[in-house]
């Protein structure tokens, strides 16, 4: 029967001898969650297991690494390297086959980006490499220089032991009763390096040529054929473009694609960048939907295999219409199905207004996981790596809470609170929910982080979440509740210099404030945003100078930023940083065609503001106390400290309270939600503060509370 909301996508395809039950592909996701020998795990079942249960036609386990001794794409990858990982991959197959799900895995070699070892990487050429944005970048001690990681060119001994290898890690994926095998050629891994003129310079049998080039995926190609027969259906992802000068391009994705068709594989996967284009690869908020989508449009013109595309698809909407226009055969999702799983399921049942949109921040799946060697997490799914949230336990009696702050960790805070089964009320000073991720509204390539304050707001309606606008309540005002929980986000610091009460000094709030009357849910009388000079000074180093710089300095501003800082912004998650950098420099992310600079946007690091004069000059000074002034028109204030002025007030007065989100320490959307989960779950009626004044229940019976000091 066909789906009345989404016919095409959910309608099944044939690749090779698989029959797939509709056309949403989990593209490779290396979840780094396996046992430190490469095994299967509980952890990684759940995962897999929640997107198959989810809907999800066609999954693609991530990297699985074929060989463990010379190189895993993250530490805790899954390998197919010894004949005893295959029980394990086996209940893994098992667990998404129970919901109807074919599946694959994706057998990779990182080469040079290995996270570990970290020494003497292999790779087709013998380099130096730098490439901060990759899970195995070079490891940078707290004490030493960054000097990027050697890289040595593999022997021709070697790379036939490895092909070898490959052969065997797909045999035992086959024997563990997965549907299909992905070799992976993207993003500047092993075969990518091989494949890459950008990356191989060898001139032996394995470089030069495009032929050469192709040898070392062609001979795994054919070692894993014989290995598992012809008939075993074998894909390959590799980048439609490497974004890269003297990278491959698109003429040589169509030849790379039919030369796989010739030997048999069952589909492509088209992919995008290597890790020297980051935003290429990783698609930071900044990227819109289907931005790669032209790369499939292009090759599904040139071969009768089915081809996948992928990158920042989101909207059921747009994946249902490029699958319908043929422009692909089916639509991959990698960071959706971490942010929710169940996406083809609320598909499919027209519930697109509850699905749980990533924002493309990868900061809970990148930044604060793979890249420093941990395993995978999500800003805004905190079920994710923390299986408690995925079955929730009601409260064994419900209890009164009072959220003080509608922004993230509020906002989170009383939905799982309310899930449990508490009576929330949530105090707003505004008159609208959202706190600081309405300040991205406004923000060139930011405007994503509006997706979770909608779905949050929309939660917190169909929960019956009671919501006080416009109040800021008092400790007696919160007498009747049982549990306080202060998420009143964080406050601009205003510093104690001449000046600072001259009409053109503002904030980053207000500079943001977005003013769309369009959007559902504008509060009526909301303040209009402040307008800025052309030459504008931000002084501070966190998300709101960041958002500030790019909103001001795309608008066409000269803008200077001052930071406290060696640099600017090191906290940011990297391939933000790197394509925000590229644009402060009147560039782009690459593939990235949004408006640019006009103007550079500067950055005096090491440095603090001293004093503003009246005429708009600036008087600066740096760490060796040199000074400095700079002419503005409008000085921004952009440093944060956390929002917890009423709590010392509510602990005297009896309440059980604590802090969550910025007023508890200035973070990112991660940090927020994550508190917010974290504390709904304690919430019970018997919850008490311990000694450190963070809540806690449920220990074990025996124990006596203390609940406070007299
Ligand atoms: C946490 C994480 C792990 C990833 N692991 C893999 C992987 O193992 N293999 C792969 O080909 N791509 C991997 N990717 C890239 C994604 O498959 C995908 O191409 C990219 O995230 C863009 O698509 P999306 O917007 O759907 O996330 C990974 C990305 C993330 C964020």
């Amino acid at each position: 029967m066909k789906n009345e909301h989404y016919p095409t996508l959910f309608s099944p395809i044939q690749i090779g001898s698989m029959t797939i039950p509709n056309r949403v592909t989990m593209v490779p996701t290396d979840i780094s969650s396996a046992n430190a020998d490469g095994s299967v795990n509980p952890r990684v079942v759940t995962y897999h297991e929640e997107i198959a249960k989810g809907g999800c036609g066609f999954i693609i386990v991530g990297a699985t690494t074929p060989d463990k001794v010379t190189g895993r794409p993250t530490v805790t990858c899954l390998a197919a390297d010894e004949d005893p990982l295959i029980p394990g991959l086996a209940h893994l197959a098992e667990a998404m086959h129970r919901h109807g799900a074919k599946c694959a895995v994706q057998i990779q070699h990182p080469g040079r980006q290995a996270a570990w070892p970290r020494k003497n990487l292999m790779s087709a050429s013998d380099h130096v490499l730098d490439v901060p944005g990759s899970a195995g970048h070079e490891v940078i001690y707290a004490e030493s220089i960054a000097q990027g990681k050697s890289i040595r060119a593999m022997t021709v001994e070697e790379i036939y032991d490895l092909i070898e290898k490959f052969g065997e890690a797909a045999w035992r994926v086959q024997q563990a009763g997965f549907d299909s095998v992905e070799l992976h050629g993207a993003h500047g891994y092993l075969i990518s390096q091989f494949m890459s003129p950008f990356v191989n310079k060898r001139n032996d049998r394995f470089g030069g040529s495009f032929m050469g080039r192709m040898r070392f995926t062609m001979e795994i190609v054919s070692r894993m054929q014989m290995k598992c027969g012809k008939d075993y259906p074998l894909g390959i992802r590799y980048s439609g473009d490497e974004w890269i000068e003297g990278g491959r391009t698109l003429d040589e994705t169509v030849k790379v694609a039919k030369l796989m068709e010739d030997m048999g594989l069952a589909y492509v996967d088209i992919s995008a960048g290597i890790f020297e284009s980051p935003g290429a690869v990783m698609d930071p908020m900044y990227y819109p939907e289907g931005w790669n989508t032209y790369t499939a449009e292009e090759v599904k013109k040139h071969v009768k295999i089915p081809v996948i595309t992928s990158h920042s698809l989101r909207n059921p909407d747009y994946c249902e219409k490029i699958v319908a226009e043929g422009k692909t055969d089916m639509v991959g999702m990698c960071r959706q199905l971490i942010a929710d799983p169940y996406w083809a399921n609320k598909a499919r049942a027209g519930n697109k207004r509850d699905i749980r949109r990533c924002i493309s921040c990868l900061v809970g799946c990148w930044q604060e996981s793979l890249m420093i060697r941990r395993d995978m997490r999500c800003a805004i799914n905190p079920a994710v790596g923390d299986e408690r949230f995925i079955h929730l336990q009601p409260a064994g009696k419900a209890c009164k809470v009072a959220v003080i702050g509608g922004g993230p960790a509020g906002m989170e805070a009383a939905r799982i609170s309310a899930l449990r089964g508490h009576k929330v009320t949530i105090f707003e000073k505004t008159g609208e929910l959202g706190g600081a991720m309405l300040c991205c509204c406004t923000v060139p390539g930011k405007s994503k982080m509006r997706w979770h304050a909608d779905w949050l707001r929309q939660q917190v309606e169909k929960l019956g979440i009671e919501v006080k606008y416009r109040t800021e309540p008092k400790a007696k005002d919160l007498e009747g509740f049982d549990v306080v929980l202060l998420a009143a986000g964080g406050r601009v610091v205003k510093p104690d210099i001449p000046g600072i009460d001259l009409p053109i000094v503002t904030t980053f709030e207000d500079v943001l404030r977005c003013k769309s009357t369009k959007c559902e849910y504008y509060p009526a009388g909301k303040i209009e945003p402040v307008e800025c000079g052309d030459n504008v000074l931000i002084w501070g180093d966190h998300f709101g100078a960041a958002d500030a710089a790019e909103r001001l300095g795309s608008a066409g501003k000269k803008v200077t930023v001052v930071t406290e800082n060696r640099d600017f912004a090191e906290w940011m998650e990297p391939v933000h940083r790197d394509v925000m950098l590229k644009r402060f420099a009147c560039g782009n992310g690459e593939g990235l065609k949004s408006k640019t600079y006009k103007h550079p946007v500067r950055i005096i690091p090491s440095s603090s503001i001293l004093k503003i004069k009246k005429d708009g000059t600036v008087l600066i000074v740096n760490s060796t106390f040199e000074r400095s002034e700079v002419k503005t028109d409008t000085v921004v204030l952009a440093k944060v400290e956390p929002n917890d002025g009423a709590y010392e007030s509510f602990l005297e007065a009896g309440l059980t309270v604590v802090k969550i989100g910025d007023s508890k320490n200035v973070r990112n959307v991660r940090g927020a939600v994550t508190d917010g989960a974290n504390v709904a779950l304690a919430i019970e009626k018997d919850a008490a503060l311990n000694a450190n004044n963070e809540l806690i229940s449920n220990l074990p019976t025996g124990i006596d509370f203390v609940v406070r000091d007299a």
